[in-house]
């Protein structure tokens, strides 16, 4: 494990990966199909279902996030669909079901603010959907939705399936799979879980898994069953990435010798550290208060400094921070604190950012002259 303190990559993923589990990557190829490996894989899926905190089975894509999102849209009934939508993540959900040629509604907050239960409750007693999309953690504002809450409104107004995209926060804040009723949890191998990109853990529900068997053409690659399917059987779909699963391997032992809730409230420590450096430092923090996130903080800059050269500027003193992203890519810069980073890493950097911004800012006085 790195030596705390050490750490200087800080993007809002990919995030940080230890050396150890990077060297997992060189274990020897194997056909996904050897007994060593079958008994590998077979060993996953139970400790991916206490990170997903649910008795379902938990499945792994070799994909990116967008695949499985693009999947769920197409493996169950998705006529109709709600998207709530907040920000950049959320907006592509709709974004892949327009390029399915569907016309879904859209319930838009506006970029940094929360998804409101309450309008999520009046949606859904308009109109009767197939599915509602959310995204758990913003990564692009910075803003984690209340999750708990809106799985609540959707189970008691409806009986729409309600797809997560956790991407960004599973593993290091609260996602319950199975007490929330989710149906569709998604997350990236390389945001919270801290494992190099390429893989996508997923789970369904029974419910999402009796709808989508009602569906006749679910195409291929895209089909959700048929992980679930071959899962069950022992393997995967397609040739999988067998490196990457080799790095799960050990990063699960890593997640479940710390403890699950541990490592949450790791988070939401250094979420809290994150902003109490800001807002000392004379940055605004891009999510509404009461709504951030405990894996990434996306930040306003103070006045006279820009953000890009901020981001620039901390590049040449090695240390890695996000750019904004989409329509606040100029305005902002955010700082992940997910996975193996540790506050001792982030007091490191809130250092060589102050430094950053002392060196860069601009008096006021020369600004107004
Ligand atoms: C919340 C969220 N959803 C979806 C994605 C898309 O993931 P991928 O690039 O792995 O397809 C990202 C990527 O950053 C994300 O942060």
């Amino acid at each position: 494990m790195s030596k705390e303190g050490t750490r200087r990559f800080f993007l809002p993923g990919p995030a940080h990966v230890e050396p150890e589990i990077l060297d997992r990557l060189r274990a020897p190829i194997a056909g996904h199909r050897s007994p060593g490996f079958k008994a590998l894989y077979a060993s996953l899926g139970p400790r991916l279902a206490q990170v997903f905190r649910t008795s379902s089975d938990v499945l792994i894509a070799t994909s990116s996030s967008t695949l499985v999102m693009e999947s769920a849209l197409i493996s169950a009934p998705a006529e109709s669909v709600l998207h709530l939508t907040n920000g950049a993540f959320s907006e592509r959900w709709e974004a892949i079901n327009r390029s399915l040629g569907r016309d879904p509604d859209r319930l838009a907050h506006p970029w940094g603010e929360p998804v409101d239960p309450d309008l999520v409750r009046v949606a859904l007693r308009r109109k009767r959907y197939d599915a509602v999309t959310v995204v758990h953690n913003e990564t692009s504002t910075g803003v984690m939705n209340p999750l708990a809450e809106i799985a609540a409104a959707v189970r008691a107004e409806s009986d729409a399936l309600l797809l997560v995209d956790a991407v960004s926060s599973l593993g290091g804040a609260p996602v319950e799979t199975e007490a929330w009723g989710l149906d569709l949890v998604l997350a990236g191998s390389q945001k919270a879980l801290a494992l190099p990109p390429g893989l996508t853990l997923f789970s369904i529900s029974d419910r999402y898994a009796e709808r989508a068997e009602r569906l006749p053409h679910r195409g291929f690659y895209t089909d959700l069953l048929r992980y679930r399917d071959k899962h069950r059987a022992g393997g995967t779909i397609t040739t999988p990435a067998t490196p990457q699963m080799h790095a799960l391997d050990s990063q699960l032992e890593v997640i479940l010798r710390e403890g699950i809730e541990a490592r949450w409230e790791r988070h939401r420590l250094m979420s809290e550290a994150t902003l109490a450096w800001a807002v000392e430092a004379g940055c605004e923090p891009g999510a509404a208060e009461g709504s951030r996130s405990w894996t990434l903080t996306c930040l306003r800059p103070p006045r006279g400094s820009e953000a890009p050269e901020l981001v620039a500027a901390m590049a040449e003193r090695g240390f890695t921070i996000g750019g904004g992203y989409g329509q606040w890519k100029p305005s902002t810069f955010r700082i992940g604190h997910m996975g193996e980073i540790r506050s001792a890493d982030l007091e490191v950097l809130f250092g060589e950012l102050r430094a950053a911004l002392d060196a860069r800012s601009i008096p006021e006085t020369i600004q107004g002259a």
